[in-house]
């Protein structure tokens, strides 16, 4: 499954039981990963703050917002989720009924040039068939110093026995449950073959460095199961 519009029509069908799937399926831990780099990102503003979630899903990442500013005493002038998917964001409107929801891609926004102070990207940019485009839409909103902060489960070297489980996981586990749960296993089998064919994370740097950013954290959670990338808006491209 390579086509934008199959991928897109898969989470619109996964869109009612994607949630309940996600906190079986990563034993609810992915709270804490995206917890953990909103308030990394956060320790870096101390005034108002614009952000925009791209492939916001069911909006996961905008509550994560949400709580860390809580937290940080930071408030939050404007959130947006963005996302191509109907159903999806029919979840996360239910959720979120006082947030902004677009319906758009990760490599047309829509939004005005230079506005965001962070744009954040949780588990979706192995999504987006414009990969390179995308992130030079994330340079163009994003104000000079401003964050882009990436979630993602990347491509590993396969050696070594933590690679054997998670392949076993990845290809046999996840397949199944959440197969069971959505009534569709194909949108399960997708998600081992897009980690396999998104990038390594030093792959990933050096594209991010060469779409106007640079490199400030990359840090795995859970034995490297999901990586986390803060790079830092330098120039205009
Ligand atoms: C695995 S979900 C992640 C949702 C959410 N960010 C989270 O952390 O749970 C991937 C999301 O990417 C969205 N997506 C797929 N293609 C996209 C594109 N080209 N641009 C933006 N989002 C896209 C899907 O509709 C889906 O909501």
């Amino acid at each position: 499954m390579q086509n934008q519009e199959k991928i897109i029509d898969m989470f619109n069908k996964i869109a009612p039981t994607y949630d309940k799937a996600n906190k079986i399926l990563s034993f609810g831990i992915d709270a804490s990963w995206r917890s953990s780099a909103c308030d990394q990102v956060l320790k870096n503003f101390n005034s108002s703050l614009n952000i925009a979630d791209v492939a916001c899903g069911t909006g996961d990442m905008i509550q994560a917002w949400i709580n860390s500013a809580k937290k940080a005493n930071l408030k939050i002038d404007k959130i947006t989720g963005i996302d191509p998917s109907k159903q999806m964001l029919k979840v996360a409107k239910e959720k979120l009924p006082n947030c902004e929801f677009k319906e758009a891609k990760a490599d047309n926004t829509g939004l005005n040039p230079n506005t965001q102070d962070i744009v954040s990207i949780s588990y979706g940019i192995r999504n987006v068939v414009a990969r390179t485009q995308a992130l030079h839409e994330f340079n163009r909103v994003l104000k000079i110093g401003g964050y882009l902060v990436v979630l993602e489960f990347t491509k590993r070297d396969k050696s070594g026995p933590i690679a054997k489980i998670r392949d076993f996981y990845l290809h046999n586990i996840l397949p199944a449950i959440g197969g069971f749960i959505s009534k569709n296993k194909e949108a399960y089998e997708y998600l081992p073959r897009s980690i396999e064919g998104f990038l390594d994370s030093n792959e990933f740097c050096r594209e991010l460095e060469r779409s106007g950013f640079e490199m400030v954290i990359v840090k795995g959670f859970s034995m490297n199961i999901s990586t986390m990338f803060i790079a830092k808006k330098v120039k205009n491209i």
